[in-house]
Parts: C-alpha cells; structure tokens; sequence
C-alpha cells in the first residue's frame, strides 16, 4: 500500500507538486502552494485492473448528422446574446466579475423571468441567507416568481433535493467558491474543492439536461479565482465587467463551446436591478460640446456590435525636468506609449517634457486595435489645442512605421456613427470605398493626419 504523499496544489492555476515551495513552478505566482488533503493517487491503469485492453470505438465522420443544443431564452435579450442565443440544456455555465458588479442581481432576475415563464428553476445560494435573496428580489419587483429557492453549501445536500422530484430546468450556484463537497477533506473554495464540487453539479447537469450556472468570484487580477480548471470544466465562460462607480455593465462570453465569444451583453445597473441596454452608443458617448480640444469619437466594434465612445486626451506641458507622467484609463498603456513614440519619431511632435492622460469616457475599456487612430487624433488635438470636427469620427491601425493600417468592419462602423448623426470620419486611406454616407477623409500615414489637422500641407 502507498504512504499517502503530501499534495500542495497551487490555488492559482490548480497544479499539484509533492513539495511545498514558495513560487509555483507552473504558472510563478508566489505563496499560492497550500497542503491539500487527496485521495492516494494510483497509476490508472492499476486502479481500473487495465491489462493493455481497452473497447474499439467507433470512429465518425465530420458529415455525420448533429443534432442542435435545445437551448432556453432566459428572455434578458442582453444575456442571451451573450450566451449565443440562450442557455443550453445540459450545459455548464461560469460567470465571473468583481464582488459588487451585479452577478447575482442578473442571475436572480433570469430565474425569476425563466420561472415565470413556466420552467423549474432553482437558485441555491451559499453566500446570502435565504430572506436576504428574498429582499433583493421583492426589491426588483420579482418577489411572486415562483424561483425554488435554498441557502446551502453543501453540494450533497443540493443534489439529493434536486435528485427528487424533476430536475429544474435551470440550476443557479452562488458561487461555486462556497460550495462544499463530502468527497473530498478541504475548506470550500480551496482548488481541489472547487474542482470536486463543480464536477459532481456539472455530472448532476449533464445527466439530467440543466442549465447550470455557476457564480465564480475573480482575485484582484481579474481571474477567476481557484482556478483555471474551473474554466476547463465548463462549457461557457461569461465575463461580468464595468465599473462599480460607473452605472453600465458588460456581460462577456471568453469561452463558449456552443456559439461563438464575440457577443457582449450590455447592462446599465439602476435602482431597480438590471436593465437592458439596446443602444449602447447613446450611453457611452457624453455630452459632447463643439469646440472641445483633446476628444474623438471613435467606433469601436464589440463582436459584430459597434460602440461608440469617446477617447479623451490631455497632455500638460512641464517646466521642470522632472519625469512626466502617462496615465490611462480605459485603454492599454503600452499601446499608447506606442503612439507617443510613433507621433515623437515619424511626425515630429514632442510629448517628452509633457504628462500625458487619457481616459475613454463612461469607464469603457477599449480592447479594439482600431482605436489607434482615434487616440492619435485626439493626443494631437490636445496638443495642439485644436479640437476635432465634433462631427467625426475616426479609425484605424497604426503601424510603428507610421502607417495608417485599415482595420476591419468597416461599413459597420461607419453605419453607426451615421445614425448617431457624424457626418465625418478619419480613416486609413484603403478604406475611404465604403463611405456609408459620410464623408471621409483617408489618411496613408499619421503624419498626413497630423498635417491636416494642423493645416499643414
Ligand atoms: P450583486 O448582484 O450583489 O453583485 P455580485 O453578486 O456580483 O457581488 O450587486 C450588488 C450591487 O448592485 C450593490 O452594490 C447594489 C447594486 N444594486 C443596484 O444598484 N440596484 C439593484 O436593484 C440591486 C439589486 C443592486
Ligand atoms: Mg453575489
């Protein structure tokens, strides 16, 4: 019989090592390695009495007939974009994001539609009391659904409930981290118990075709926390974002294994819970004022979804020697010293004795390499102190060698902006064919955008 080994298992990406060591030597987080009790670990083919065999599988074709997910609406048209078209029966469900953001008011207010709607739905939660999920409900106007509704963290006592009886056609874990299983030693939200606990619900979902949806919390670096294996084990990842100053919420899909990630849901919170937002532009773009120095408009494209937000630039010119700062808000920094060094190098303008800001307005953050140009447009508006055609919009790549790339979508982004009523746009000089009705100027190098917006040549 084996001496059962020591396990420590990192509770960052979930490897197991038999010695404790400060750093992980899988993913390098340090401090993360923490004993975990487990069962012995046998070589697998001794557990299972393996003798080389094994059952001959029969091998199909990629033609071969598939039948469909049957897939539910939850009726949130935000969410159900998100998801691909709705929940799939059967399927595994993760949704991360900070504390606060508003995982469980979205989550309630789905079952409580679903309910509604006639399915059986049942919402377990391991972190609030059951008259606390009573409250938030009555207060979002949804306390007469009929949601079957529990506190409880331990995995077996929620399945053997759900075992009687027909199964829900939704099941909601808030979260995953307090669950508790019996199969295993270990505190609840340690890997090994996130892991043993997901399986055993996501086995119970699989078998008797519920929708599961787990609630995951996220560590101060935006992961969701305990592991990544947890992420492997599901079939959908959804991503809950924004600011909690901010009043709008975007509902992201990162993994999706029956649609594809490139929708978002959007969600502005207000007293009465969540509420859908059809037109995102509108909420995204603030008050804008003619004559403004350092602002642009640019269209972003969220999936196949264009957004319209404004990028915001200042730039402070410093007397003393001292290092000056960049700060942004919204957008990556590295791309935007990018930006800096492409304007310094190829177009002759000097950020170097300047602090440097950016921000895109409304608590957005912009992922699409598009925006390049806008950010260009408006540092030199800023610089310069000549506003941009309150008008316009802009878009495009830039290349370190000062290129103006074209991105893709163009027409989309165009079609937006038209019926936000812009009647310009500042494009890569490839994309001024699709005009979409508005006038565009092309530009072939940034150093062409910035003659033209400084009336030079
Ligand atoms: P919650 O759903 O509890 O967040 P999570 O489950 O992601 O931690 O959301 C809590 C926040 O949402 C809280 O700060 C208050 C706010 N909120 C509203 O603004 N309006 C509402 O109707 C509800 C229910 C919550
Ligand atoms: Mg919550």
């Amino acid at each position: 019989m084996a001496k059962p080994q020591k396990r420590y298992v990192c509770q960052s990406c979930g490897s197991v090592s038999h010695r404790w060591a400060g750093q992980c030597a899988d993913c390098n987080e340090w401090n993360t390695l923490v004993e975990e009790a487990g069962a012995v670990v046998t070589p697998f083919a001794a557990k299972h009495n393996l003798q080389g065999g094994g059952r001959a599988l029969s091998l199909v074709g990629l033609d071969a007939e598939v039948a469909l997910p049957e897939r539910m609406a939850t009726g949130i048209a935000e969410l159900d974009r998100a998801l691909g078209g709705g929940l799939v029966e059967g399927s595994a469900t993760l949704i991360g994001g900070d504390p606060g953001i508003g995982k469980s008011t979205l989550l309630l207010q789905a079952a409580a539609r679903l309910a509604l709607a006639g399915r059986g739905v049942a919402y377990v939660s391991g972190e609030e009391a059951a008259d606390q999920v009573r409250l938030r409900a009555r207060r979002l106007g949804l306390g007469a659904a009929p949601v079957r509704l529990a506190a409880a963290t331990s995995v077996r006592d929620i399945l053997t409930t759900l075992g009687q009886g027909r199964p829900p056609a939704l099941l909601v874990i808030d979260s995953i981290q307090t669950m508790h299983s019996d199969l295993i030693e270990g505190a609840p939200g340690t890997v090994s118990q996130v892991r043993a606990s997901a399986q055993e619900l996501i086995r119970f979902a699989k078998e008797r075709g519920t929708a599961l949806v787990l609630v995951g919390h996220v560590t101060k670096d935006g992961a969701i926390a305990g592991p990544r294996v947890l992420e492997h084990m599901v079939d959908t990842v959804l991503s809950f974002e924004g600011e909690r100053s901010h009043q709008y919420r975007i509902l992201r899909a990162i993994k999706n294994r029956f649609g594809g990630t490139d929708e978002i849901g959007v969600f502005s919170m207000e007293t009465g819970g969540l509420s859908e937002v059809a037109n995102p532009s509108a909420l995204f773009l603030t008050h804008r004022d003619e004559g403004v120095t350092g602002a642009t408009v640019f269209p972003a494209l969220e999936g196949t979804r264009p957004v319209l937000v404004e990028i915001q630039a200042l730039v402070v010119r410093l007397a003393s020697g001292a290092t000056p700062r960049r700060a942004v808000v919204g957008w990556d920094s590295g791309r935007l010293a990018m930006i800096l060094a492409v304007l310094e190098a190829r177009c002759g303008l000097s950020f170097s004795s300047a602090e440097v800001y950016l921000n895109i307005a409304g608590g957005y953050r912009v992922q699409d390499p598009a925006a390049d140009l806008a950010v260009a447009a408006a540092l030199v508006s800023a610089l310069s102190e000549r506003p941009v055609p309150a008008d316009a919009v802009a878009f495009g790549e830039v290349a370190l060698s000062g290129e103006v790339r074209p991105v893709a979508h163009g027409a989309l982004r165009l079609k937006e902006a038209g019926k936000l009523g812009f009647e310009r746009a500042l494009v890569p000089a490839a994309m001024t064919r699709d005009d979409g009705g508005l006038r565009l100027t092309g530009f072939r190098t940034l150093g062409a955008l910035v003659d033209h917006m400084l009336g030079r040549g």
